[in-house]
């Protein structure tokens, strides 16, 4: 199997590589590096299976050979990251998307694309199941990245239902683990950053939003057993186990030995009140839920956050 996978030098998309190639495939990754972080493929330079080219997934794309499956990650992913490049998170999701979709057209490959929880905006519907249309602000500051990724998924229905392309779209879930940027303002990172440090926590609101979080093997193994299944519509992806930002934060000052103090500031616009997947069709289709419990996963974001801590000081 050849695959092609963009956003390769990210978070997600550097895991997933990893087990492509571990499952023998031979990996073609794309990143332009916007946010992503060459050390995160740096251990694949020299892999016979894999190849990276450095590219922005809206220009041409010059793939030569057969391909096998095309699983589009790329995207700007986190608050920080997109509020500071709203056009190119709009212009990733939309002409991005349509070029990673011509090209799975033109090799005749399977296409997977990894859409978000965001497409439901702030819920009205808790846990949120994937035929709720969502709550969305079209005008708000977050909507570059939510109607990014609602207009790449009616895309890639677009591209199934005229071209008869096997798609497959995953929405998405807070995943975290190592290889997270430090400094990307998802709430793992920064909570973790700020307790390793010894530096005040930052909540936002009064911390009683919730969230649910996975790690990331889990992610990619869903994300590996959904490219491979024949359901077109959406499927969430994520870790149901559900807690306030205010429990989480204390969790991770308790695991790291902390004594960093917890500090409130306001909410973000839009920001979701709960967050929380109803993963039954993932279980019923895909024969998938996540198996890494909070504790042990943190341990492994925690190790490798305090490596990062110890390369910087
Ligand atoms: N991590 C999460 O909790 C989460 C939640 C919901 C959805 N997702 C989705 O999963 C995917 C991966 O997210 P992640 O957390 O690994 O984010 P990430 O920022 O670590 O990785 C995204 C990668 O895409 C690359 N990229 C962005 N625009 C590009 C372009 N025009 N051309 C080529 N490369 C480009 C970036 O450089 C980066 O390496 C994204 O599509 C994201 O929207 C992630």
């Amino acid at each position: 199997m050849r695959t092609v996978v963009s956003g390769a030098a990210g978070f997600i998309g550097s895991h997933l590589c990893d087990r492509l190639l571990a499952e023998r495939h031979t990996v073609v990754g794309l990143d332009n590096f916007i946010t992503g972080n060459p050390l995160n493929i740096a251990h694949l330079k020299g892999h016979p299976r894999f190849e990276f080219l450095q590219q922005d997934i809206t220009g041409p794309l010059a793939i030569s050979g057969a391909v096998d499956f095309v699983l589009n990650l790329a995207s700007l992913a986190s608050p920080r990251d997109y509020l500071e490049h709203p056009i190119e998170t709009l212009d990733v999701g939309s002409s991005g998307t349509r070029r990673m979709l011509d090209l799975a057209l033109s090799k005749g490959a399977r296409f997977l694309l990894t859409s978000t929880s965001e497409c439901y905006g702030d819920p009205l519907v808790h846990p949120q199941v994937e035929t709720y249309w969502g709550n969305v602000n079209p005008v708000g500051l977050r909507s570059c990245y939510d109607e990014s990724k609602r207009f790449a998924e009616a895309l890639t229905m677009a591209y199934h239902r005229t071209h008869g392309l096997r798609t497959n779209i995953a929405r998405i879930f807070n995943t975290y683990g190592p290889r997270m940027k430090l400094d990307d303002g998802r709430v793992v990172p920064a909570f973790l950053d700020q307790a390793l440090r010894g530096q005040p926590m930052t909540v936002f609101g009064d911390g009683s939003q919730t969230r649910s979080f996975c790690y990331v093997a889990d992610m990619v193994e869903g994300l590996y057993r959904l490219m491979q299944s024949e359901e077109r519509y959406p499927v969430n992806l994520g870790n149901p186990c559900e807690m306030t930002i205010l429990e989480f934060a204390r969790r991770i000052r308790q695991m790291t030995g902390s004594r960093s103090e917890i500090v409130f500031q306001p909410l973000p616009e839009d920001d979701p009140k709960q967050r929380r997947p109803d993963i039954a069709k993932a279980h019923a289709v895909l024969n998938w839920q996540p198996g890494v419990s909070l504790d042990e996963g943190l341990r492994a974001t925690v190790e490798y956050f305090r490596g990062l801590h110890a390369t910087v000081a």
